[in-house]
């Protein structure tokens, strides 16, 4: 018997580090799992990697407000039910004095930080209500607050004690056809935008500019993607980024460590 025998989980963020890895313990518990998140490539990468039966996904926006109806009506056609919501979606935005800071990236972070959690919740709690019984209970309810339950899941699947991601100090963004085009570097790239002072990152001689192409021998094809495999990596082991710099290839490893409460800018 696991601990969620026959509980439908929406997981937003769900092909993130932190969502996929609560995906899979979820259905690892007994679970079926809707993962919402942007990409569908690496959304399918995720349910694959969690294990078809039991987790499926849906692309959605989570600022959407049609979006988020839509992965709820998802999820209550899928499953039937929803019992449990990890509103996980997040963005950093940027680490800038606030005078220096763009207003149109501090509209995005309240935008999927904020309205995207409220949007969910509006949708979610009218759909478990239903399937309650048309009644919500106080459990239910903080069950829908996504910072307790992942504290609990967390603490059992990195067995920490507390929530730790492998962290390079990169800041990587996407860059798109045409600039790959006008620059000849290879569709779908990443670039290394940004990099915190005093991270491994910069220990280990990455620099700015720097396509990565590989982490780990596996191609990323998004900024997100190569995040997502740094965030999974054991503070204490290597990554091994593949690089395009100048037009030549080279591997360079960068140790992993844990985030560190606070980082100091870029
Ligand atoms: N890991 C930590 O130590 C830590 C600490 C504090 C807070 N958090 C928060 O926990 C959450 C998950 O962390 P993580 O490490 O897995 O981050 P992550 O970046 O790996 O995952 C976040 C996911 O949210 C998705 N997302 C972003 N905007 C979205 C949108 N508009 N609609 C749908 N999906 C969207 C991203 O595509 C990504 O897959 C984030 O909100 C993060 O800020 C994490």
């Amino acid at each position: 018997m696991g601990k969620l025998d026959d509980r439908v989980a929406i997981i937003t963020g769900g092909s993130g580090g932190i969502g996929r890895a609560a995906g899979k313990k979820f259905v690892d518990e007994g679970a079926k799992v809707l993962l919402v998140d942007l990409d569908e490539r690496a959304l399918r990468e995720a349910v694959d990697a969690i294990g078809t039966k039991n987790a499926t996904f849906e692309c959605s926006d989570v600022t959407s407000d049609d979006d988020t109806q839509r992965y709820v009506k998802a999820a209550l056609e899928r499953f039937g039910h929803i019992d449990i919501f990890l509103a996980n979606a997040g963005i950093e935005g940027n680490v800038k004095q606030i005078p220096d800071y763009p207003i149109e990236v501090f509209d995005r972070v309240i935008a999927v930080n904020v309205r995207g959690v409220w949007l969910g919740l509006k949708h979610v709690i009218p759909a478990m209500a239903k399937s309650g019984g048309g009644s919500i209970s106080v459990e239910g309810i903080g069950f829908a607050i996504p910072v307790n339950l992942a504290r609990g899941v967390m603490k059992e699947i990195l067995e920490y004690g507390h929530v730790i991601r492998g962290w390079i100090g990169i800041l990587p963004e996407d860059y798109d056809d045409e600039q790959a085009g006008q620059l000849r570097l290879p569709h779908g790239g990443v670039v290394v935008a940004n990099m915190y002072r005093n991270s491994p990152a910069v220990d280990a001689s990455l620099h700015l500019g720097d396509i990565i192409t590989q982490v780990d021998g596996r191609p990323v094809h998004s900024a997100q993607d190569t995040l997502s495999q740094i965030v999974v990596k054991k503070p204490g082991a290597n990554v091994r980024l593949h690089i395009l710099r100048e037009h030549r290839e080279l591997d360079v490893v960068v140790h992993v460590i844990e985030r560190p409460n606070s980082i100091q800018g870029t």
